[in-house]
């Protein structure tokens, strides 16, 4: 076999690209400018704004970091982030809903914020709460910090649940997640090779077992939106947004 026909063996067949508005809301980017590692300014969370809205997303759920060493942000500070771009996106004239809620890392301080009611959400009466995990080493006190949150009757989300290696030889531990009562988000751009082929395989898993809940971006920048519209085209990313579990278009 030949170096081209290798090549052209391993790639895969890529399809039209996928019309987004079928998922209708976007439930996990980094869009408040200068408050995390997201969007730095308000010139760049406008321009990452239209490209949504160009893609097909009708709604933006963004979702800044709350992580005790870097971004210690609070509902106001969320609030205000959002407050200034809505205006923005109001004066300019884009066509796009936008609402925040936030991803709250798994930490001792994140159980204070349970404790004082203090946590940010989405989806309404659903109360669906985005959290994450540390990418080294699962969080000691996981299991009750979910305990903490369906004890509140919010609505636990794991965000990128393929993105935890520690977990990728053992993946009973997403079922287990599933029966604490915790819903699945799997960042789309995963499923492009973009956080590397083991993480690929994962969400590709992920896919065909049919328990992703909630798709999201996670986007951070324009290189993430750049991935996104290879992923629009697929097969695995049809099929995932095919699927009646998915949550994002009923947000
Ligand atoms: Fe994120």
């Amino acid at each position: 076999m030949g170096f081209f026909s290798k090549i052209f063996k391993k790639q895969e067949p890529l399809l039209h690209q996928a019309d987004l508005s079928v998922l209708k809301s976007d439930i996990h980017s980094h869009l408040i400018p200068g408050i995390d590692d997201g969007a730095q300014t308000l010139n760049e969370s406008i321009e990452l704004l239209k490209i949504f809205k160009e893609s097909g997303y009708k709604k933006v759920i963004t979702t800044p970091h709350v992580m005790s060493d870097y971004y210690r942000n609070t509902p106001e500070i969320i609030n205000d982030g959002l407050y200034k771009l809505k205006k923005e996106i109001k004066s300019q004239g884009i066509d796009i809903a936008l609402e925040a809620a936030a991803e709250y890392n798994v930490e001792p301080d994140f159980e204070e914020i349970i404790k004082n009611d203090k946590v940010l959400t989405f989806g309404g009466k659903n109360r669906y709460v985005l959290i994450e995990l540390s990418f080294f080493k699962e969080p000691e006190r996981l299991n009750e910090t979910i305990w903490a949150l369906n004890n509140k009757e919010y609505s636990p989300v794991l965000a990128h649940v393929e993105r935890y290696e520690y977990w990728h030889k053992d993946l009973d531990k997403v079922t287990e997640m599933i029966n604490r009562g915790v819903k699945l988000q799997l960042n789309i751009v995963s499923l492009t090779g973009a956080y590397g082929p083991e993480i690929k395989k994962v969400a590709n898993w992920l896919v065909d077992e049919k328990i992703i809940d909630l798709v999201g971006t996670d986007c951070h920048h324009s290189k993430h939106l750049d991935m996104l519209q290879i992923a629009r085209k697929l097969p695995k990313f049809h099929q995932l947004i095919s699927q009646p579990q998915i949550i994002n278009s009923s947000l």
